[in-house]
């Protein structure tokens, strides 16, 4: 949520950051703003809307002279999205601009004393409190202001700091929020993620907690937040700018989902060595597996879905109960987790709020956290015990698919490590499911072009307001990421249900033509699925079913069918979830909608 974005070097820094920004507009899109130093005085540009309009209203970022300058691209928290709510925000002296990514949970006790004082809020931010401090301690020392400011603030942030006495520094300080710097040649960058630099250097630091960041066209500096110089390692980004880009797609979406078989493939093939699953990046003892009698999952949105799926995997091929819960529940529900749970913790980005506080909360109960991760450096992968990377590459649109794909198919992969390593599955087994889990990606390959009818169907079926979703066990996990997918790009109402519950109640909101997408694919229950197909069919619904392709007895009776290649019912849910990907995808096209982008939304969720 927000995305923050620095520069000074010897190039103007106005459209470098509006670049910037454009590639962090994923993080939050509702409001942007730059500001640079020239001549020793700040300019300030900043606007409601998307980072398009900021550019038109820079022309560019030409207006806006200056080789140093900081950006924001906004979510908004407190106070609606305005040009004034937008960042960066001045002090009352016209000395510093900030940029926040974060929340600053004591604003108000801090706002009362700063008005007290006479300082003048124009804004309704929570982050309008760290400029008015800066002014408040700044004495001729930007870093001391800064870490007396920082001691001063609970909660969340990210921060981007200039000052005009400065006209060659930016300065950088992070808590609880993504920032890394970027290293180049006469030139320093900052930015939330790594997409807004990959274009200019490979070369970057990943600030921790509690860092503090002096950064000048030629240097970089880093403190403690007790002023301390702090050694960091240089890390190299290992993929390029294109993977940052629609290359030749109408959205980012789209994109990705055509890149699944590529990203479960590089996520699967560095943990297969000569037929075996190996984690060399975990050192899971044998000790520590044969204590696990338990194994919790938790996550946020899709993430947690991909923990719905998994779990059948899991506990068919280990035999340890699972137990999936969503982070933010987990986090205020006296969890049952001690030393013998293993917690699993899937996250993207590695920066949702709640994921984090359910793993620190983990910890606490004495559990060991294993952490399924796409962005390396991120701080679910800092925080865990042991770190599993799905090698997804960047996710730009704000729907996730690759990372959901990638994060069951890890799962998969350890469902079988684990069984193997205490001694719960054959060595026949275990081949036979290795062999099976190295099929997903030609799988979704398959997935892919069998469905060239799904934009035909989403012209039918897009004029709804409501769908349903159902199947059961693994198809219902499915069911539950398809119908979020369906919501929150196409804005059409969804809901998934366990088909067998539909007449629980459910069942008395189907009507004539009432949409139900009934995915039949886990062959060991699909009559069951097919009698509650036969019950909403005599109830007038209209059925879009998803089965693999000799299913004949479904095609007598949906209206319409989704072809799926033969699959292993415990290792389908990636190859399963790619039609309805796509289903949601070209529904939202035909409704309108902004896709990469939807309404509300924003990836990265760093705010509770
Ligand atoms: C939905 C979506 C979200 C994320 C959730 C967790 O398409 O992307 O539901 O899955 O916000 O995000 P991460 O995986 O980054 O922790």
């Amino acid at each position: 949520m927000c995305g923050i974005v620095g520069y000074t070097g010897r190039a103007n820094a106005a459209p470098i950051l509006l670049d910037g920004l454009k590639k962090l507009e994923y993080r939050g899109y509702d409001s942007a703003g730059v500001a640079v130093i020239n001549d020793k005085k700040l300019f300030v540009s900043k606007t409601a809307g998307r980072i398009s309009a900021l550019c038109e209203k820079t022309d560019n970022g030409e207006n806006l002279p200056g080789f140093t300058g900081i950006g924001h691209t906004r979510w908004a928290t407190h106070g609606a999205p305005t040009d004034i709510n937008a960042h960066p925000h001045t002090s009352n002296d016209g000395k510093f601009a900030v940029v926040h990514n974060g929340i600053i949970e004591n604003y108000m006790s801090l706002k009362e004393e700063l008005v007290k004082k006479g300082y003048e809020f124009e804004s309704q931010t929570d982050t309008e409190v760290i400029v008015h401090l800066l002014e408040m301690y700044y004495t001729g020392d930007v870093k001391i202001a800064l870490l007396k400011t920082a001691a001063r603030l609970s909660g969340s942030y990210a921060l981007g700091v200039i000052c005009s006495d400065y006209s060659e520094k930016v300065f950088a300080v992070r808590e609880a929020s993504p920032l890394i710097i970027g290293l180049g040649v006469g030139e320093n960058y900052f930015a939330s993620d790594v997409t807004a630099l990959v274009q200019h250097t490979k070369n970057v630091i990943y600030m921790d907690d509690g860092d503090f960041a002096e950064i000048t066209p030629d240097d970089v500096k880093i403190f403690d937040f007790a002023g301390k110089p702090k050694n960091k390692p240089v890390n190299r980004i290992e993929w390029d700018i294109r993977a940052a880009e629609k290359d030749g797609y109408d959205h980012f979406m789209l994109k990705e989902i055509m890149e699944q078989p590529r990203a479960v493939r590089d996520t699967l093939s560095p943990r297969i060595k000569d037929d075996r699953v190996c984690f060399d990046e975990i050192n899971l003892t044998d000790e520590d597996i044969n204590k696990i009698n338990r194994i919790v999952i938790t996550a946020c949105g899709s993430a947690y879905y991909a923990g719905c799926a998994g779990k059948y995997t899991l506990e068919k091929l280990t035999g340890i109960p699972v137990i999936t819960e969503l982070a933010s529940e987990l986090r205020y529900s006296q969890p049952l987790i001690d030393d013998r749970t293993l917690v699993i913790v899937l996250s993207q980005s590695g920066e949702t709020a709640d994921t984090i506080a359910a793993m620190k909360e983990c910890k606490k109960r004495g559990a060991k956290v294993l952490s399924v991760v796409n962005v390396v450096g991120s701080t679910v992968a800092k925080l865990a015990d042991y770190v599993i990377y799905t090698w997804a590459g960047p996710e730009i649109a704000v729907a996730t698919t690759k990372g959901y794909t990638t994060q069951v198919t890890v799962l998969y992969l350890l469902a079988l490590y684990i069984a193997d390593r205490s001694g719960r599955i054959t060595p026949s087994d275990y081949a036979e499911t290795l062999a099976s889990i190295q099929k997903i990606p030609q799988l979704i390959r398959q997935a892919l072009s069998m469905n060239s009818a799904i934009p035909t169907l989403a012209k039918k079926y897009h004029i709804h307001n409501s769908m349903f979703f159902i199947g059961r066990n693994t198809d219902y996990a499915v069911a539950l990421e398809g119908a979020l997918k369906m919501k929150e790009i196409s804005y059409i109402h969804a809901e998934a249900y366990a088909a067998g519950e539909l007449k629980h109640g459910t069942i008395a909101l189907i009507d004539d033509y009432q949409p139900v997408v009934a995915l039949c694919c886990n062959k060991a229950i699909m009559e069951k699925t097919i009698s509650n197909i036969i019950e909403v069919k005599a109830r007038g619904a209209q059925v879009l079913a998803l089965a693999e392709k000799d299913s004949s007895k479904i095609v007598t009776i949906a209206d319409d069918i989704i072809f799926m290649p033969e699959m292993d019912d415990y290792l389908a849910a990636p190859v399963e979830i790619v039609p309805l990907q796509l289903l949601a995808y070209y529904m939202a096209k035909e409704n309108g909608c902004d896709i990469d982008k939807p309404k509300n939304l924003a990836k990265s969720v760093t705010v509770e």
